[in-house]
């Protein structure tokens, strides 16, 4: 009865995220988590398959987090972050950097993984600025998404997400990304993209495009364009804010590679998906073209909440549970888990373009028709997955599986259960 009061209100008041708030069915009411679970007013549990848009690394309402960031919040929960400094925000910045264990030199806090986009954007402009070399050009990734502010959008393929934005969208050189059987093509272009003396740099998602489609590249062949790049000294900007953390199997998706960015984009995992929180790190080369007594060379960003305590405290919680070896273990068991599904599901005759990496595993339903984000197809499958109490959100006929590492290996087994049932449910009508 009380969901119902507060689902009205909602509906009266809220408007939500990427949502027809029309057709949208209303939305479900949470109260608590805990683990892989949450749970709405009257008990009722849902498996949280997808680590709520890909943020959960540990678990729902996590006791050693929560207590960090009440710790925190007792001692001083925001400081101006001009100017001033705390413990939490430097602590994370040099843990974060032995974690990299590269290049990274330098770190800039931001809120979310879109404004951490914009940050290494425009400290990719801005170099070239500072070093009376200005260029204009970003290379970026056919199907890529990197958020939703102005410049993520830009570098971002266009769609109908970014439709009514378009004149304002920055122009990007879009080459195809090395999916298996592009590979060549993907290097020819790379090439030909590079004949341009005005590359300033290239943005691509380490392995995996996540919104695009759970699309999985093959390192190696990353690992070549970015070399090109590098010889053409073009800045290369990892945007690890999905596939970080753990996600592809390595701790960064970047450590699947030989050449490394410039700069780096953290966000999601980076709190446990406890807090909002982000960071764009860069080389102590990049730092340098900023690094003068002239002003006028300074990097002119920061939002309110920069470098916010609470945040960094979360993040340096997350970071102890990381350290944990049952983190290490779990992050194996369903990575062995998913082989082990594939395995089962490889021939099925809905099943195409089945692929892991790491954690994530996903498929592409066979379907007649539209398969866009838009499609009956995808509505039909999400509502049968949440019908079942199984958070599965697919993106159109794609079907992904991209959970919190503490999910049970019973509940994952649950989520392999109603994939397989869908599967039915499609065959049999
Ligand atoms: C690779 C990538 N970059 C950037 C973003 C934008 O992050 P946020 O939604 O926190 O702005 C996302 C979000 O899904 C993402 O997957």
């Amino acid at each position: 009865m009380a969901n119902k009061d507060l689902v009205q209100r909602d509906l009266k008041v809220v408007w939500h995220p990427f949502t027809q708030m029309k057709t949208a069915r209303p939305p479900i009411p949470i109260v608590k988590g805990k683990g892989a679970l949450v749970f709405d007013e009257d008990g009722k549990a849902y498996i949280d398959a997808i680590a709520s848009w890909w943020l959960n690394t540990h678990g729902h309402g996590h006791p050693y987090i929560a207590e960090k960031i009440y710790q925190q919040a007792l001692a001083i929960e925001h400081i101006i972050f001009a100017d001033f400094t705390h413990h939490p925000a430097v602590e994370l910045v040099e843990r974060l950097l032995e974690k990299i264990n590269g290049n990274q030199a330098r770190a800039f806090f931001s809120d979310n993984g879109s404004t951490s986009i914009e940050v290494a954007l425009k400290m990719c402009f801005q170099h070239w600025h500072n070093l009376d070399q200005p260029k204009t050009k970003i290379i970026a990734f056919e199907n890529a998404y990197h958020g939703d502010t102005f410049g993520a959008m830009s570098v971002g393929a266009r769609s109908a997400f970014s439709a009514p934005f378009a004149p304002f969208l920055f122009d990007v050189e879009f080459i195809e990304p090395p999916l298996p059987g592009n590979e060549q093509l993907a290097i020819d272009q790379m090439k030909k993209a590079l004949e341009s003396d005005d590359v300033a740099g290239f943005i691509y998602e380490p392995l995996i495009q996540g919104a695009g489609g759970m699309l999985m590249h093959d390192p190696k062949v990353l690992d070549t364009l970015i070399g090109l790049c590098k010889a053409k000294n073009v800045l290369c900007i990892a945007d690890e804010v999905m596939v970080g953390f753990g996600r592809t199997g390595k701790f960064f998706g970047s450590h699947w590679m030989e050449n490394q960015a410039d700069i780096m984009c953290f966000s999601k995992g980076l709190t446990g998906g406890a807090m909002a929180l982000a960071i764009t790190t860069c080389t102590d080369q990049v730092f340098q073209a900023f690094y003068s007594s002239d002003k006028w060379k300074t990097l002119f960003h920061g939002h309110s909440f920069t470098g916010n305590p609470i945040a960094c405290a979360a993040a340096l919680a997350s970071m102890d549970l990381f350290d944990r070896p049952e983190t290490a273990t779990s992050l194996l068991r369903i990575e062995k888990q998913h082989l082990e599904f594939k395995e089962k599901i490889k021939d099925h005759p809905l099943v195409t373009n089945l692929r892991h990496q790491g954690v994530i595993l996903a498929f592409e339903l066979q379907n007649e028709g539209d398969n866009s984000y838009f499609s009956s197809i995808r509505d039909e499958i999400w509502h049968f997955f949440i019908d079942r109490q199984i958070i599965l959100r697919p993106l159109g006929n794609t079907i992904y599986i991209n959970p919190p590492y503490c999910i049970t290996e019973t509940e994952l087994n649950q989520v392999y259960q109603v994939i397989e049932d869908l599967l039915k449910h499609l065959q049999l009508r």
